[in-house]
């Protein structure tokens, strides 16, 4: 049973009952705010601690409810699950060799039901739509959460109606599994006051239960529903449990919103319980050199984030930070580095770890890999222990791959094949 106990603004320390809120009204001033985003769910530590132990956890169901007490679905019958999480931690022999560090792991959340770790954040929200009696689950998105949502919503026999903003990049891999999973796309047009108003009165009126409050794209900080990132967290959870209650010394994140800093939270809430002990990771967040509102803020020693319209980067899905002031905390607190990297360095990490390890992820989780060649061997020692996160399957977005790709032709004889100096 889960064991939350309401939501707080991290910011104010206003706390608010465990429903579908989206924003501290006392600390979001607009809309479009780089204060949105501060509520977090909080937790009765001290009775899970005296409830728990770690190794009572590791004999439970291999999903992340696992860890049910740590997320706010208050009755069980209501979680929507297809077994996300309980990815893989696996060991990366080759990387070490290669970028000289003594211990590399990947977390690879290409194992989730549809390739991705946003799995985790659906299985949460659906679960609290159920718990609310909703209809209808919606999300503005032409993204893996968009997949994430409809198909979650068809395991819970809601409908789903996903509202694709114009883009230029529309990949088709998760266009498919929308449809397939049987929700509703419409490209919606219109000003950003117009689709933000739709978005309030779906919510407000209709009781529609939105991933984002807001139409445009996440880069602008509109408020995000809490509940998304209570799954997530769940990533440092089973990292922690998978390296026998320990942390590692480094974590590198794609992007510097979500995932980056719910792994630390996470982390952070196995210290409280008591279950973990040493140092916490240094948490490196990795962006684009098109789109790096945090790594600036962090460099000019600022406490607030400028958000700005991104440029244009196969990483396009971490054009955000959905949480600046939470992303900065986080590389405060643990010590951890802001770094951002070029498309090249990215698609070069793409093809290192696909050729050394056989793991093919898309551009953007490929970031904490290109990342971790930035501070191998200097920030992060050769003894220590390094955990890189891959949000996403390759299949998800194989466009930059394929770009410039042409399938040779061969004759098929065995001249032509010594010729080519393939025997
Ligand atoms: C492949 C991939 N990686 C990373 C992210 C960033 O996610 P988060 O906001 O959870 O950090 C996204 C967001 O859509 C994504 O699709
Ligand atoms: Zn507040």
């Amino acid at each position: 049973m889960s064991l939350a106990l309401g939501i707080r603004c991290k910011i104010c320390g206003e706390t608010y009952p465990l429903s579908d809120v989206y924003s501290c009204p006392r600390c979001s001033t607009d809309e479009c705010s780089s204060r949105n985003n501060t509520l977090e769910v909080t937790y009765d530590y001290g009775k899970i601690s005296r409830k728990i132990r770690p190794s009572g956890i590791e004999q439970r169901t291999n999903s992340m409810w696992r860890f049910v007490e740590l997320l706010p679905v208050c009755d069980t019958h209501n979680i929507v699950t297809l077994g996300e999480g309980a990815t893989w931690l696996k060991r990366c022999r080759k990387l070490e060799k290669h970028f000289r560090v003594k211990h590399i792991f990947v977390k690879d959340e290409s194992t989730n039901p549809t390739g991705c770790h946003k799995d985790r954040e659906a299985s949460v929200l659906i679960s609290k739509a159920r718990e609310w009696r909703r209809r209808t689950v919606s999300a503005f998105t032409c993204g893996n959460l968009g997949s994430s949502v409809a198909c979650y919503s068809a395991k819970a026999g809601l409908d789903c109606v996903i509202f694709i903003p114009y883009l230029n990049i529309h990949p088709l891999p998760r266009i498919a599994q929308m449809i397939a999973f049987g929700a509703r796309l419409y490209q919606v047009v219109g000003t950003e006051k117009e689709i933000d108003t739709l978005a309030r009165v779906l919510h407000d009126k209709h009781r529609w239960v939105f991933t984002m409050l807001g139409g445009g794209s996440k880069w602008e900080g509109k408020p995000q529903s809490p509940y998304i990132h209570e799954g997530k967290k769940t990533i440092a959870f089973e990292v922690a449990m998978q390296m026998g209650w320990k942390y590692p010394d480094h974590m590198f994140s794609p992007g510097s919103g979500g995932n980056f800093y719910d792994c630390w939270r996470g982390f952070k809430q196995l210290k409280d319980l008591g279950w973990v002990k040493g140092r916490l990771p240094r948490m490196h967040s990795v962006e684009s050199t098109e789109a790096n509102p945090t790594y600036r803020a962090f460099m000019q020693k600022k406490d607030s984030v400028i958000l700005e319209r991104p440029g244009e980067t196969v990483t396009y899905p971490i054009s955000s930070t959905v949480s600046p002031l939470k992303s900065l905390m986080a590389l405060r607190e643990s010590g951890g580095s802001p770094l951002c990297v070029t498309d090249k360095e990215v698609l070069q990490a793409q093809k290192l770890l696909a050729a050394k390890e056989g793991i093919f992820v898309e551009p953007a989780s490929a970031t904490s890999i290109a990342g971790l060649a930035k501070l191998a061997g200097d920030y992060v020692d050769k003894d220590e222990t390094v955990v890189c996160t891959l949000t996403a399957t390759g299949l998800k977005f194989p466009e930059p791959i394929l770009a410039h790709f042409k399938l040779p032709r061969l004759r098929a004889s065995i001249r032509s094949i010594e010729n080519l100096h393939l025997i």
